[in-house]
C-alpha cells in the first residue's frame, strides 16, 4: 500500500481568502486564453478582454452601473451641463461648416448615453435649427451598452441611430459633421511597455501558478511599438513604463477618415506625446478603478475592474491624417469656463435665493468638472478638416473674452 503524500508546503501556506477575492467569472477565460497562447499574452490583448470579452468584459456586461452608482464618474454623469456646454460648440461646428442642411453628431464610447442626450436636449431648446440638421449616431463596442444607450435617449424622447463602432467604421462614403467623444480614447486596450537602455521591452500576462495573474518581461509583441516612437522621435525615460495605445491611434485614424468635412473633438485624459513619455514619468499612467477608488493591481479582479491610462494626443493628432489641422490641447477647466460655465454659474449665483439646495448642487457640479486635481484636467483635443480649427471656441483663451471689448 502506497503511503499518502505529506502536505506541501503550499497546502500549509495558500492563502485562500485571496484567492478568493481575486476569482471572477471572466479570471477562467484569462487564464485559457494565456494557456492557448503559450503561457502569455500581451498586456494589451488582457485588457482587450478585461473590458471588452463579449460576456464577463467590464463594459460588455448587462449590469454596469455608471456614475456614483459605479466605479468612476465621467463629465456627463456628474451634471447635464457639461452636454449643454459641448452642444454649444457642436451648433458652432455646425455653422463654421457652413449650416448644412443634414450634419452627423456622431459619439464614439457613448456610455450610459447621459452625454448625446444632453446635447440633443439643448439644441433641441437653443437652436432648433441646428438641431433639426443633425442626424445623431451613437457608437459603442458592446450589445449591451448600446440597448441601454437606445433605451436611455429613447426615454427622453430621441430617435438615434445606434451602431456597433467597427461597423460604422466600415459603411462606405464619408460624412460631413462632428464625432465628439468623451473618455473614450482611454478604454481601448494599450500595451505595456519598458524602456532598457537602448532596448524596449513589452509586458505580458501570464497565470503564477497559484491560479492568478502576473507580469511577466518579453520581447515586443509587434513591430509597431518600435515604429511608434520611431515616428515620435523619442522614447520613454530609461528604466520607465510606458502606455502604447495603438488600438486607439488605429480608432482615431479610422474614425478621421469617415468625415470629409468637419471636427473630431476629444475629451480625454491626456498628454502631448513629450509630457507623456517625459524622462521623469517612471510608473506610466495605467489605472484601475473599483467603486471609485484606485486599484494597486490592474491584473486583479478582471472584468469587475475598470482600467484606463493617459493617452497620446500627438500620436492621436498625426493619425487623423491627410488635410486634417489639430489645435495644441486645452484642458476641460478652461473650455468649459469659455463655453459658458462661468456665465451659467454667474446667472445661477443671482438666482440662488430661489432655491439655495439646487443653486448648492449646481455649484459642487461646476467645481466637479472644472476642479484642477480632477476631472478639470481632462484635455480637448480639436482636430478639423475642411474648416477652420483656428478660433474654435473651446480653444480661446479666458483672458480674451475677458479682454474689454471694442
Ligand atoms: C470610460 S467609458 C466613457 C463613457 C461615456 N463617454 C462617458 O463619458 O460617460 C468608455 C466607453 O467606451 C465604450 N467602449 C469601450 N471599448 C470600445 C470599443 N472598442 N468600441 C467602442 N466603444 C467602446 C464603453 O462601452 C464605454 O461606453
Amino acid at each position: 500500500m502506497t503511503q499518502p503524500a505529506p502536505p506541501s508546503d503550499d497546502f500549509a501556506l495558500a492563502d485562500e481568502f485571496a484567492l478568493a477575492a481575486e476569482s471572477t467569472p471572466l479570471l477562467p477565460h484569462v487564464l485559457g486564453e494565456i494557456a492557448s497562447a503559450g503561457g502569455r499574452i500581451p498586456f494589451a490583448r488582457f485588457m482587450a478582454l478585461a473590458l471588452g470579452h463579449p460576456e464577463h468584459g467590464y463594459y460588455s456586461r448587462a449590469d454596469l452601473r455608471w456614475g456614483r452608482e459605479g466605479d468612476y464618474e465621467t463629465s456627463p454623469e456628474v451634471h447635464s451641463i457639461f452636454g449643454y456646454l459641448w452642444a454649444r460648440q457642436v451648433r458652432e461646428c455646425w455653422e463654421r461648416l457652413g449650416r448644412p442642411s443634414e450634419f452627423a453628431l456622431v459619439e464614439p464610447g457613448a456610455g450610459s448615453g447621459a452625454f448625446m442626450a444632453a446635447m440633443l436636449t439643448w439644441l433641441r431648446a437653443r437652436a432648433p435649427e441646428c438641431f433639426a440638421a443633425a442626424r445623431p449616431t451613437v457608437l459603442d463596442g458592446h450589445p449591451n451598452r448600446i440597448e441601454a444607450q437606445r433605451r436611455a435617449l429613447l426615454a427622453r424622447g430621441f430617435e438615434v441611430e445606434h451602431a456597433l463602432t467597427e461597423d460604422w467604421l466600415s459603411q462606405p462614403g464619408q460624412v460631413t459633421g462632428v464625432v465628439i467623444s468623451n473618455e473614450f480614447f482611454d478604454a481601448l486596450p494599450a500595451h505595456l511597455v519598458e524602456r532598457r537602455g537602448d532596448d524596449l521591452l513589452e509586458w505580458y500576462v501570464t497565470a503564477d501558478g497559484q491560479g492568478a495573474l502576473a507580469l511577466v518581461e518579453g520581447a515586443p509583441s509587434t513591430p509597431a511599438i518600435e515604429a511608434y516612437f520611431k515616428g515620435l522621435g523619442l522614447l520613454p525615460g530609461d528604466g520607465a513604463r510606458a502606455e502604447v495605445g495603438l488600438a486607439a491611434v488605429e480608432a482615431m485614424r479610422r474614425l478621421a477618415a469617415r468625415v470629409e468635412r468637419g471636427y473630431v473633438l476629444t475629451i480625454d485624459y491626456g498628454y502631448t506625446a513629450a509630457e507623456l513619455y517625459a524622462s521623469w514619468r517612471k510608473q506610466g499612467t495605467l489605472m484601475a478603478f473599483r467603486r471609485h477608488s484606485p486599484q494597486p493591481d490592474p491584473l486583479a479582479r478582471p472584468g469587475l475592474t475598470d482600467l484606463t491610462y493617459h493617452v497620446d494626443f500627438t500620436s492621436l493628432a498625426r493619425a487623423a491624417g491627410d488635410g486634417w489641422q489639430a489645435a495644441p490641447p486645452v484642458a476641460q477647466s478652461e473650455a468649459l469656463s469659455v463655453l459658458g460655465l462661468a456665465a451659467a454659474m454667474q446667472a445661477a449665483a443671482a438666482r440662488a435665493h430661489e432655491d439655495a439646495q439646487r443653486y448648492a448642487a449646481d455649484r459642487r457640479a461646476a467645481e466637479t468638472l472644472t476642479d484642477p486635481a480632477g476631472l478639470g484636467r481632462i484635455r480637448v483635443l480639436a482636430l478639423a478638416r475642411g474648416a477652420p480649427v483656428d478660433g474654435l471656441r473651446c480653444l480661446q483663451p479666458i483672458e480674451t473674452l475677458m479682454a474689454p471689448q471694442g
